[in-house]
Formats: structure tokens, sequence, C-alpha cells
């Protein structure tokens, strides 16, 4: 392992109606690698600043890009979770002199939304309740509690403009652009993102490694903490030594 593939920094983008905050235990569990989380606009410490009224994967993605320079993080890999994933995809194509892999965990390169997730989180913003409800698997329970336990607070609106993000990314007929190496991690119960559509990015991105975790729906940073961090450390060691 070569020291300079395990200081190269993660930078952790959260997915929707989540913060900075939910990476919380992967990155205590990576104490060897650099690990940036960010918070995008009107989430966690940014909720004073609410960012466009209808922000695209490519206005967060432009975020993230601002925030990587701002930081001195050139040449940071990206993890992104659901719409951090995204966002992580969007930042790849538009700026791949940025970054030097992506980790897309419970995410896909199109994110339709059930239509009854984005009308309930237009009406309510604990509309995040029924996002958990579909999004952790049978038996997480202890997990989901302690999600719905710290959340961040939101700034208003800020759910439902996430998830209509989601609903109109589509970078599909892009992938073949991306040349970077990508980790795709997915549980197996995912059903907000289903393990179709982590086959998909391994089959149309050219240096992928996918790992799959038995048992775990959509919120791996919660359900599987600790195995989310050890498959982050082992694709930094196998794809930067
Ligand atoms: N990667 C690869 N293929 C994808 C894809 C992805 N990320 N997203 C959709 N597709 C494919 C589907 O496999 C399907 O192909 P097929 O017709 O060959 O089976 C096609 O595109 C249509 O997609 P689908 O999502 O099934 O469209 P839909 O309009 O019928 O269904 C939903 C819409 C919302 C019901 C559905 O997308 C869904 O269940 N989404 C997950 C739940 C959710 O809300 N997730 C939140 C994400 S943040």
């Amino acid at each position: 392992m070569s020291d300079s593939g395990q200081q190269t920094p993660l930078v952790f983008v959260h997915g929707s109606g989540d913060s900075a905050r939910s990476w919380a235990q992967v990155i205590d569990a990576l104490p060897d690698i650099p690990c940036v989380a960010l918070d995008l606009p009107g989430h966690g410490a940014l909720i004073e600043q609410p960012g466009p009224d209808s922000p695209s994967v490519s206005d967060y993605a432009a975020f993230v890009r601002a925030e990587i320079e701002r930081r001195g993080l050139m040449g940071a890999r990206v993890v992104g979770h659901s719409l951090g994933g995204a966002i992580a995809l969007q930042l790849t194509l538009d700026a791949p002199e940025m970054i030097t892999g992506v980790a897309l965990v419970g995410t896909g390169a199109r994110l339709r939304v059930l239509p009854e997730l984005l009308a309930a989180a237009q009406e309510d913003p604990a509309a995040l309740h029924e996002l958990a409800g579909f999004g952790f698997a049978p038996g997480h329970e202890d997990a989901r509690e302690r999600f719905l336990r710290e959340l961040e607070p939101l700034a208003p609106g800020a759910l439902y403009r996430d998830l209509a993000a989601c609903d109109a990314f589509d970078c599909r007929a892009e992938l073949e652009r991306i040349t970077c190496p990508a980790l795709i991690v997915v549980g197996t119960e995912d059903r907000l993102t289903p393990p179709k559509y982590a086959a998909f990015l391994r089959d149309s991105l050219p240096h992928t490694t996918l790992v799959e975790i038995a048992g775990a729906g959509h919120y791996l940073s919660y359900e599987a903490p600790e195995l989310l961090a050890a498959t982050l450390r082992d694709w930094q060691t196998q794809t930067l030594s």
C-alpha cells in the first residue's frame, strides 16, 4: 500500500434531506484517510444558505466543485450517497480534471422518485420518515431510529428540492465519458436505488468495482458503516497503490 494512495482525500456528499452528519460513523472508521464531509446548501451547517429555488444536480455539482477548490482538495475522490452519488457523477462529467475517482453509494445514473414520496415531501417536511420507511432494510430498525434521531434541521422545502433534483436527473447516456475509477456500493435490499441501478453503472463505466452489502438497504452509512468504511479503504488501497 502506498502512503500517497491512502492520503488521497475523500470528499463525502450526502443524500436527499440529509447532511454531512450522515457520514460520521464511516469517517470515524477511517482515521488513516483524510475525509471531508460537505453539507449541501440548505442542509446542516448551511441551513441559512439554501441556494437556488429549484436546484438541479448540476447546480449541486457546481457547489461541490467550488468547495473542493476553496478547500484545496483538487485530486480528491468523491463519495456520494443517493443524490450525492448523482452529484459525484455529474461533477465527474463536468470537471473530470478535478477528481481522481468516485464512490457511488446507493445511487444510480437516473433517479426517478416515487410520485407519492415527491408529493409527500412537497406537503410535509416530515416526509423523511416516509423515505426512511422505504429506505432501511428489515431488521435495521435501530439504524433507522438513529438516522431519524440524528437528522440535522433543514431549510424549508429542502427535502422536496432534493427529491425534485433527483427526479430530473438522468446521465445514463453520458456514462461512457467517465474514465476515472468508480466504486459502486449497494445494499442487496435497497428499494430506493435497487441493485439493478448499480449493475447498470458497473456495465457502463470502464473501471469499476461493485460491492453488494448483503441484507442492507439504502442507508448504508447507518446500516453498515464499518463495512462501508472497509470497502472504501480497500478500494483506495487497490486502485491507488
Ligand atoms: N439505471 C439504469 N436503468 C434505470 C435506472 C437507473 N438508475 N433508472 C431507471 N432505469 C430503467 C429501468 O430499469 C427501466 O428499464 P426497463 O423498462 O427496461 O425495465 C426504465 O429505466 C424505466 O425506469 P423506471 O424507474 O422503472 O421508470 P418508471 O417511470 O416506470 O418508474 C418509479 C418510476 C419512481 C416507480 C421507479 O423509478 C422507482 O421505483 N424508483 C425507486 C423509488 C424511489 O423513489 N427512489 C428514490 C430515489 S432518490
